[in-house]
C-alpha cells in the first residue's frame, strides 16, 4: 500500500558509494514523486558525523536545480542519522529503537542498503537479522557487489546470506540491469518477429559486449587492485548483458521465468581458459595530459609491481544448439580511447555473393552508453546514378526519437524495484555462483601464476593482441564505417 510507512536503511551512509549513488538516487525519486508517501530515511555508519555533514558532502552530487531547493529541503527534512559499530549488536538494537519511533501505525516496512565493504557484510546482515527486522511489515536487503572474490567466496557468503534472509528478501545489484538499453534487450528480441529467426549460429559469426572508460582507477586503486578488471566489470556487468542476449525465450516476464533462463544459458559457458584471453594494464602517456601522464602502477594505493589487470577480453563459447561455435566477445578496460559500452552482433557474410566481395557485414548494435541508440549496419545501392554499394545504417537514435522522454538512472529504477518487491532486474544466488564458475578457475590461474599483463598506452585502444583474438575469432573490424551520434 502506497500509504504505508517505509524506512530506508543506509549502512555505510558517510562512504563513497552513499554519497555519490544512493542519496542522489533517494533524492531524485523523492523530488519526482516516485516513493510512498511516507517514506524517511536513516543512515547508519561508524563515523561520528551528523546529517547536515552527509548532506554538504552529497550536495555536488544531487544536480539540484533552482527551483528544487524548497522540495530539496524537505528532502533532507525526512533524512537522519546515528553513529554505530558494524560489530555492536547493542548499537543496532539502538538503531532499532530510533526506526520503530517512525513506525506508529500498524504496517510499517524495512529497506537496508548496504553500502558497505565486504569485510563487515557479515557482521551487519547477522545485527540486522538479530536485532533490525521490521516487526509490522516486510525487510529487503540490498547489496553491492563484490559478492566473494571467487565461487568459494562467493558460496560462503550466499550461504550466510542464507542463513539470515529468504530469496526474496535478497537483492543483489548490478546497476547494468537498471541500465534503459539493457532493459530493452528483452523486448527487442521477443517482441519483434524480425530479430529472432536469425538470432543463432546459422547467421550470426560472432557478439561483441564491451565496456570502454577514458580514465584510470583515480585514487580507488586500493580497493580495485584486489579484484581487476575481470571482477569489476567482466564476470558481472558484461555477462549478465552477455545472458540477456543468449538466452531462450521465458515462459513469461515473471522475474523466476527469466532468471531460470539466464541460470540455463549459463550453465551452458564452458569454463575460461587463458588461451581465450588478453590481459593489460595501463601505463603512462608520456605525452598525455594531466592524469593520462600517469599509469595504473603510478597510481599510490596501488601495490608496488601489481599484475592485476585493467584491461580484459575473453572469448566465451556457449554449448548450445543455438550458439555452438559462436564465440561471445566480452572485452573491459579503463583508461581507454572512449567511453562507450554496447552489444555488436555481427553477422556472416552473404552466402553466394554476387558482389565481388564488395559487401561488408551486417551489425546489430545496441549501444548502452551514451547515447542509447539502436542501428543495424548495412548495405544499400549507393544512391544516385552509379550501381555500387555502400555502408549505411538503419537508425533509432533515443536521443532524436525520443528526444523529450528522460531516461532514469540505473539506480533510480532499481531502487524503486526494491520498494515495489519486483526482483526481475537482480541476481539471483544460483545465476551468481554460475557467473563464478565460469570466471573461476582462470582467476585463480591469474593470481598463483602472477601473470603479467600486456602493457597498453592510457588513452589508446588497448593491446594490440586483442585485435588479432578478435580476429581469429571471426569478427571482422574494417574500420571502413563509424557511426554519427546525430546528438554528438
Ligand atoms: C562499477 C565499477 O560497477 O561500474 C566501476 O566498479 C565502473 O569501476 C562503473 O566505473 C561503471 O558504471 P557506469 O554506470 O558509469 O558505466
Amino acid at each position: 500500500d502506497g500509504q504505508d510507512p517505509h524506512v530506508f536503511i543506509t549502512l555505510g551512509a558517510s562512504g563513497d558509494l552513499a554519497r555519490k549513488k544512493i542519496y542522489p538516487t533517494l533524492w531524485w525519486l523523492f523530488r519526482d514523486n516516485l516513493l510512498p508517501a511516507n517514506t524517511v530515511f536513516f543512515g547508519y555508519a561508524r563515523s561520528k558525523t551528523s546529517i547536515e555533514e552527509i548532506r554538504q558532502k552529497c550536495d555536488q552530487y544531487m544536480k539540484v536545480k533552482p527551483n528544487e531547493e524548497e522540495r530539496y529541503n524537505e528532502f533532507w527534512s525526512l533524512n537522519h542519522y546515528m553513529a554505530g559499530g558494524y560489530d555492536s549488536r547493542t548499537d543496532f538494537e539502538k538503531l532499532n529503537q530510533e526506526l520503530s519511533r517512525f513506525e506508529t501505525g500498524s504496517v510499517a516496512n524495512r529497506i537496508f542498503y548496504l553500502a558497505l565493504p565486504p569485510s563487515v557484510f557479515e557482521e551487519v546482515t547477522v545485527h540486522i537479522r538479530n536485532a533490525c527486522m521490521a516487526l509490522k511489515g516486510w525487510s529487503r536487503i540490498i547489496i553491492e557487489k563484490p559478492f566473494g572474490k571467487d565461487s568459494a567466496t562467493s558460496q560462503k557468503l550466499s550461504n550466510h546470506l542464507a542463513s539470515l534472509f529468504t530469496e526474496q528478501q535478497i537483492y543483489r545489484i548490478d546497476h547494468y540491469l537498471g541500465k534503459e538499453m539493457v532493459q530493452n534487450l528483452m523486448t527487442l528480441r521477443f517482441g519483434n518477429r524480425i530479430f529472432n529467426p536469425t538470432w543463432n549460429r546459422d547467421n550470426i559469426a560472432s557478439i561483441q559486449i564491451s565496456f570502454k572508460e577514458p580514465f584510470g582507477t583515480q585514487g580507488r586503486g586500493g580497493y580495485f587492485d584486489e579484484f581487476g578488471i575481470i571482477r569489476d566489470i567482466m564476470q558481472n556487468h558484461l555477462l549478465q548483458i552477455l545472458t540477456l542476449v543468449a538466452m531462450e525465450k521465458p515462459a513469461s516476464c515473471h522475474p523466476d521465468d527469466i532468471r531460470n533462463e539466464k541460470v540455463k544459458v549459463l550453465k551452458n559457458v564452458k569454463q575460461l581458459e587463458i588461451k581465450d584471453v588478453v590481459l593489460g594494464q595501463y601505463v603512462g602517456n608520456p605525452d598525455g595530459e594531466g592524469d593520462a601522464k600517469l599509469g595504473y602502477l603510478d597510481d599510490k594505493t596501488v601495490p608496488e609491481g601489481s599484475v592485476t589487470p585493467t584491461y580484459a577480453l575473453a572469448v566465451l563459447k556457449i554449448n548450445n544448439e543455438r550458439w555452438d561455435g559462436v564465440p561471445f566477445i566480452l572485452k573491459c578496460g579503463k583508461a581507454l580511447n572512449d567511453r562507450k559500452a554496447e552489444v555488436r552482433v555481427q553477422y556472416k557474410d552473404v552466402a553466394g555473393d554476387i558482389f565481388d566481395g564488395k559487401g561488408k557485414r551486417n551489425e546489430l548494435v545496441i549501444r548502452v552508453q551514451p547515447g542509447e541508440a539502436l542501428y543495424v549496419k548495412m548495405m544499400v545501392k549507393t544512391p544516385g546514378m552509379a550501381f555500387n554499394m555502400e555502408e549505411t545504417e538503419l537508425d533509432l537514435t533515443y536521443g532524436s526519437r525520443y528526444a523529450n522522454v528522460k531516461l532514469p538512472d540505473a539506480y533510480e529504477r532499481l531502487v524503486l524495484d526494491v520498494f515495489c518487491g519486483s526482483q526481475m532486474h537482480f541476481v539471483r544466488s544460483d545465476e551468481l555462483s554460475e557467473a563464478w564458475r565460469i570466471f573461476t578457475p582462470l582467476l585463480h590461474k591469474i593470481e598463483n601464476e602472477k601473470i603479467k599483463p600486456i602493457p597498453y598506452v592510457y588513452g589508446s585502444r588497448g593491446p594490440k593482441e586483442a585485435d588479432e583474438l578478435l580476429l581469429n575469432n571471426d569478427f571482422t573490424y574494417t574500420g571502413s564505417y563509424k557511426w554519427k551520434n546525430p546528438k554528438l
